[in-house]
């Protein structure tokens, strides 16, 4: 079995809502390997952004561990999380969050420049992750010119530029019709059988069924459904 590379502990996040205390997460447990692909699913409102979002490093529980790539991330100093986060995880989320007045070479080279990287080596390395996809034309295009799904695959690509120990998906397939949505289920399929870790969420059970493992978060706690 391969190494576990994300795995949170006893989760657990609230939020006030006037004077009520949401539970929105209450003990989640997760662990994820090395190569996996998990879908982890469940009704609007159920907490799969926030779980998400923590497994991510980008907002904190009231209480619970995450372990990332054996690093206890909320036990890091605040102001090290975001150069963390950026060397270990790959967020797509769900509107994509392209930045309309960059080419796509320049979205996917985006991460590698933040990290400092040469320009030219930079844009080479967004190309040679395109291609990986079969992205292989219209990348001096803007967001703004292209189909939903292919803004979905610069997303990933992007996520994927600086080969993060994982990619955490926030309904990647969310504006897709049925058939660009099962597409893109299963280019994440392939690169799960090329060894990239996944961890993606989704209210469409149809999406969750593509991938290998299936999760389903069901009053604050996930529960292990084998497909
Ligand atoms: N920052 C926040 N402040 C208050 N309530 C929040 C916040 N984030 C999420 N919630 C609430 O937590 C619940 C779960 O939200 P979310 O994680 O976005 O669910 P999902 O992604 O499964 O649709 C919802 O009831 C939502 O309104
Ligand atoms: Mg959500």
């Amino acid at each position: 079995m391969n190494e576990v590379v994300l795995q949170a502990e006893g989760i657990w996040r609230s939020f006030k809502s006037g004077p009520e205390k949401l539970e929105v997460l209450k003990g989640v447990e997760l662990t994820v390997r090395r190569g996996e692909l998990v879908a982890i699913v469940g009704p609007s409102g159920s907490g799969k952004s926030t779980l998400l979002h923590i497994l991510g490093g980008l907002d904190r529980p009231d209480q619970g561990r995450v372990i990332l790539d054996s690093c206890d991330i909320f036990r890091y100093p605040e102001e090290r999380l975001p150069e963390l986060r950026n060397q270990k995880v790959g967020f797509v989320f769900q509107f994509h969050h392209l930045l309309a007045e960059f080419t796509v070479l320049e979205n996917v080279a985006l991460p590698l420049l933040i990290a400092g990287r040469a320009r030219n080596r930079a844009l080479v390395q967004a190309e040679a992750v395109l291609d990986e996809i079969g992205f292989t034309t219209r990348l001096r295009h803007r967001p703004a010119e292209l189909s939903g799904g292919e803004r979905a695959l610069v997303a990933v690509a992007r996520a994927l530029a600086k080969s993060p120990v994982v990619v955490l998906a926030d309904e990647p397939t969310g504006n897709l019709d049925n058939r660009t949505a099962s597409g893109l289920m299963e280019l994440l399929v392939q690169l799960k059988e090329k060894g990239r870790t996944i961890v993606l969420v989704t209210h469409n059970e149809t999406i969750a069924r593509q991938a290998g493992r299936r999760l389903v978060l069901s009053d604050g706690r996930l529960k292990d459904e084998d497909v």
